[in-house]
């Protein structure tokens, strides 16, 4: 694992979305693995950017999306697919029937993203417990795509996000930790609130009490951090 550090949140989203160019101009029908949440949101406006002004093509690229909350539509505001929609595939060239989000159908999901051929590149954020994706801190490692309660802490840090803690999500469904770690590659952008975590990952401790370690093992993994906001 290679821990860049870079001094602003800005330029932490513009190396990740150069890398992620790069992957996409070298392999053009590249697949990639994404995320939600306020760390890559930059990456995705930078993404956008390279997209309009550089011309990179997301015409043959496929994704699929880390998580998504159980029983919320996907028009809900603050569905993932929402976010993703609004954050970056309506800015973008890329075909709709490329875009995937996991649902109760794990083993479709699974199955889907080994035809396509594995993901290419992942890009993760972190929670503050460790969490990638949406597996949370447990005494094991979870493997493939499957259902989650969320931790009390991940519904307190959603519920920003809604109008009240009762109306956040308490189950989602989540890539597993190996499906994350059979991607090729990883970037995982973690901003200045998150340097608790870069810290306890300097230990290089592998534990499932804190899923992020698992990418010490990861052949691949680069960890952008912006030191400051
Ligand atoms: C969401 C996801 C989560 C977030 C994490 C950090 O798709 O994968 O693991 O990356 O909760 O969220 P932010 O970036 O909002 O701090």
């Amino acid at each position: 694992m290679q821990i860049v550090t870079v001094k602003s949140y800005d330029e932490m989203s513009n190396l990740a979305s150069k890398m992620i160019a790069e992957q996409i101009k070298s392999k053009p029908d590249s697949v990639l693995g994404l995320a939600t949440g306020s760390s890559p949101v930059g990456t995705y406006e930078k993404l956008i950017k390279r997209h309009k002004r550089d011309g990179l093509d997301f015409s043959c690229v496929t994704t699929f999306n880390l998580d998504e909350y159980c029983d919320l539509s996907r028009k809900h505001p603050q569905s993932y697919y929402t976010f993703m929609m609004e954050n970056l595939f309506s800015h973008i060239n890329i075909p709709s029937k490329n875009i995937n989000f996991p649902d109760d159908n794990f083993e479709k999901y699974e199955k889907k993203i080994k035809n396509s051929g594995g993901i290419d590149l992942q890009l993760l954020g972190v929670g503050h417990n460790g969490h990638i994706g949406f597996n949370e801190p447990d005494d094991v490692f979870h493997n493939k795509t499957h259902k989650i309660q969320l931790a009390e802490s991940t519904i307190r840090a959603n519920a920003r996000f809604f109008n009240s803690m009762d109306d956040v999500p308490k189950t989602a469904i989540t890539m597993g930790i190996g499906t994350i770690m059979a991607a090729k590659k990883i970037i995982l952008v973690a901003g200045a609130d998150k340097a608790s975590v870069i810290n306890e990952l300097k230990k290089e401790t592998v534990s499932p009490q804190f899923p992020v370690s698992i990418l010490h093992y990861h052949p691949n993994c680069t960890i952008i951090h912006a030191s400051s906001s």
